[in-house]
């Protein structure tokens, strides 16, 4: 008692010789904590572990590194890092760890109370709610879910000085974590829905066989992008996977069903199950917002690359979904002790099967190349989160690994169809179809290769119709992904972020596409950030894909099937690089961007959203809605062929 009092004064006066106008940083929380509701406050002396997660360094020194060890013309082209040589590199600096530390005794907790991590990547030291309430200039409340079965001590936001702020990634407990139980599964459905759901049409009894012009089939994509029907034997080196949320399941009748159309040798294959943070596939609900993602995805990106092995990164378990984080703790041991509890899936999670930091850390390689399939809106994170998320795309980079993310299906809009905008003044993503444009994720991070989506002009306009009829001698080309389904319109997301500024391996092709469509570009300068990063960078057909769901032969439409139809380029031609001794490509932007004739420029067409019916135009060169253009697999293997 007497020791708590004497620490207390002793805190009063270190406090009160605190500058008291010292400009601090305030943190506050993603818009996933409304699940959450505040109660009474919580008293002063209630014990608390207190971790503080500390920033890497060098981070932009990393960037300069993988801009150099990918630009095609760099002496350290390919050079990749070791993971070891990443962890050294941005491991957090002496200086700033002993900077944290200064202002933690400044602020009362002497150095001998706090602890470092074996990691290295957190400070941690027991205090008392009253104690780090005033440090953190916050009060601390109980808080209660929504469903009154789960509580924690949080609060609503809390504050760093400056000299701190960008040293430090977050600190716990503040934030309320994410929620550690949602049983009810019709909740657990609607949050599927941030993957995109795309409106399938059945097809089962259409005649056969299906015309290139007006469906999507492995052939058709072989044809169209110059991709070899029989490709080389999978190198024993080479590995190529595909992220998918906990609940989303692939079906074994369905990829059969599938094979037996159009790819009859590989009928009884299947994708190979990695799975992170419980992994759960679910066979309950055989239903296509479950399973169509999945099904379409494997269907493609194994029917492409022929005997390659496709791993199922399956991420999440029952409970929590998992998400992206969840994934890249898996494969960077160091990024475990980062996850931010306040959005992500993570600890305390008591439930069987769930994150697990003896088997969710660091315990799974990273495949050369990774799908994924899925985004969310910029908007909805907070920028630090983003960022440090970024970075782990970075690392990966700096590894060797390509991350290939399709842009999405909602044009200037973000988030599950029909997509929000944001709102101009509070940059919430909460305004319907008006305000400014709205970023995705992780579309919207540098350090990842973003699929944008095209059609035909001779494919269906409405993904509730056939396909129109065209006479047979009609000119086709490729447009920009566009149709009408239902009440909205779906069209290649695309545009400019709002957190991270244009790259360097795209300042060139950016500042062209904005010159060249200057006047245009004039009327939507209230409603885009033009110094951001541009996606996507490339694009791929994204419309009338014939898929086996659920026992139907359906059209699916979106880049939701852009994205593994370049990653199974990307894979086929790694695997050409290992076979003849070279490594794999690894983070491909800039070789991309300087000889942007490998891909096929798509110039027509324009995306939608946010009040614009004509938002970002395709044009000749890059553009913001189907970046360089779509594959030439011949001009893309020989050029990174020609590379060391
Ligand atoms: C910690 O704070 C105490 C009291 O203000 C001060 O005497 C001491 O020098 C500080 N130590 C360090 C390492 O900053
Ligand atoms: C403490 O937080 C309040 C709002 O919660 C803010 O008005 C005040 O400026 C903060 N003080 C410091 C020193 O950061
Ligand atoms: C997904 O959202 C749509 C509309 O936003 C809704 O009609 C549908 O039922 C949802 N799907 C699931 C599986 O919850
Ligand atoms: C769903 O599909 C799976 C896999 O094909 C099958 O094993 C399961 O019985 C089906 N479930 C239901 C409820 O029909
Ligand atoms: C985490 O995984 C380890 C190794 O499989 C196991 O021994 C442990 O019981 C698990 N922890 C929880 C909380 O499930
Ligand atoms: C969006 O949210 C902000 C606060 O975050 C609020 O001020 C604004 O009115 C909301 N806009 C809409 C259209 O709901
Ligand atoms: C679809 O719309 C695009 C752009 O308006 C147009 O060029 C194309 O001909 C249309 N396709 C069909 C089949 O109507
Ligand atoms: C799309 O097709 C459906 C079914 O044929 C039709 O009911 C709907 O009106 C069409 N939508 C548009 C915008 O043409
Ligand atoms: C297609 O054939 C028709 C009738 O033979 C002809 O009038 C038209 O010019 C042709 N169009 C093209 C693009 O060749």
């Amino acid at each position: 008692m007497f020791l708590r009092l004497s620490l207390l004064s002793f805190l009063a006066l270190t406090g009160a010789m605190q500058s008291p106008s010292t400009a601090s940083y305030r943190r506050s929380g993603a818009t996933v904590s409304t699940e959450w509701q505040r109660g009474e406050r919580v008293s002063d002396d209630t014990p608390l572990q207190v971790q503080i997660a500390l920033a890497q360094s060098n981070i932009a020194e990393a960037g300069s590194a993988l801009i150099a060890i990918s630009d095609p013309d760099s002496p350290h082209y390919g050079r990749h890092w070791t993971p070891s040589k990443v962890a050294r590199a941005l491991a957090p600096a002496a200086e700033d760890v002993a900077s944290v530390r200064r202002w933690l005794n400044g602020s009362g907790i002497s150095s001998g109370r706090v602890g470092r991590s074996h990691a290295g990547d957190q400070l941690r030291f027991e205090s008392t709610v009253g104690e780090l309430g005033r440090i953190l200039n916050t009060t601390y409340y109980q808080y209660t879910d929504v469903n009154g079965q789960d509580a924690q001590v949080a609060c609503e936001a809390y504050h760093l000085p400056l000299s701190v702020a960008s040293l430090i990634d977050y600190i716990t407990p503040t934030l309320p974590h994410a929620s550690a139980r949602s049983p009810e599964r019709k909740r657990t459905t609607a949050r599927v829905n941030t993957s995109y759901t795309r409106r399938t049409r059945d097809v089962t009894s259409s005649p056969e066989p299906f015309d290139c012009r007006k469906y999507t089939t492995p052939s058709c994509l072989r044809d169209i992008y110059g991709i070899p029907a029989q490709p080389r034997a999978p190198h024993p080196d080479n590995t190529f996977g595909v992220f998918q949320l906990a609940w989303v399941t692939w079906r074994p009748e369905d990829l059969d069903s599938f094979f037996s159309r159009f790819q009859p040798e590989l009928v009884g294959r299947r994708p190979l199950v990695e799975r992170i943070d419980g992994g759960y596939l679910q066979y309950d609900y055989n239903v296509t917002a479950f399973n169509l993602e999945p099904d379409l995805d494997f269907s493609y990106a194994m029917a492409l690359t022929g005997s390659q092995p496709v791993v199922n990164l399956q991420v999440g378990d029952m409970f929590k979904l998992g998400n992206i984080n969840n994934m890249l703790a898996a494969f960077d041991k160091y990024y475990c002790g980062a996850l931010d509890p306040s959005i992500d899936p993570v600890f305390p999670d008591p439930l069987p099967g769930g994150y697990n930091k003896s088997t969710d850390c660091g315990t799974v390689a990273p495949p050369n190349v990774i799908s994924i399939s899925y985004s969310w809106n910029e908007a909805d994170f907070p920028p630090e989160y983003l960022r440090r998320q970024c970075n782990e795309f970075l690392k990966l980079g700096l590894m060797g690994v390509t991350v290939v993310v399709s842009s999405g299906d909602t044009g200037t809009k973000a988030g599950p169809a029909p997509g929000m905008c944001n709102d101009p003044a509070s940059g919430s993503a909460n305004a319907t179809n008006s305000g400014r444009f709205s970023p995705q994720w992780p579309a919207s991070c540098p350090w990842v290769t973003v699929v944008g989506g095209t059609q035909l002009t001779t494919q269906t306009n409405n993904t509730s119709s056939p396909p129109p009829t065209f006479p047979a001698n009609s000119s086709v080309s490729e447009t920009v992904f566009r149709v009408t389904a239902g009440d909205s319109v779906l069209s290649s997301s695309g545009g400019f972020s709002n957190v991270f500024s244009t790259p360097v391996y795209q300042l060139g092709a950016v500042a062209e596409y904005k010159r060249r469509e200057k006047e245009h570009l004039a009327a939507l300068a209230g409603q885009f950030n033009g110094g951001g990063r541009g996606y996507p960078d490339v694009a791929a057909l994204a419309s009338t894909y014939l898929a086996v769901v659920d026992d139907k032969l359906t059209t699916v439409f979106g880049t939701s099937a852009s994205a593994p139809v370049f990653a199974s380029i990307i894979a086929l031609i790694n695997n050409e690089r290992l076979h003849a001794g070279k490594r794999r490509v690894g983070f491909v932007n800039p070789t991309l961007y300087a000889h942007a004739k490998v891909l096929r420029d798509v110039a027509l067409g324009a995306n939608d959203g946010c009040g614009v019916s004509e938002a970002f135009r395709a044009s000749a060169g890059w553009d913001a809605v189907t970046g360089l253009g779509s594959p030439d697999y011949e001009k893309m293997r020989r050029l990174f062929m020609s590379l060391p």
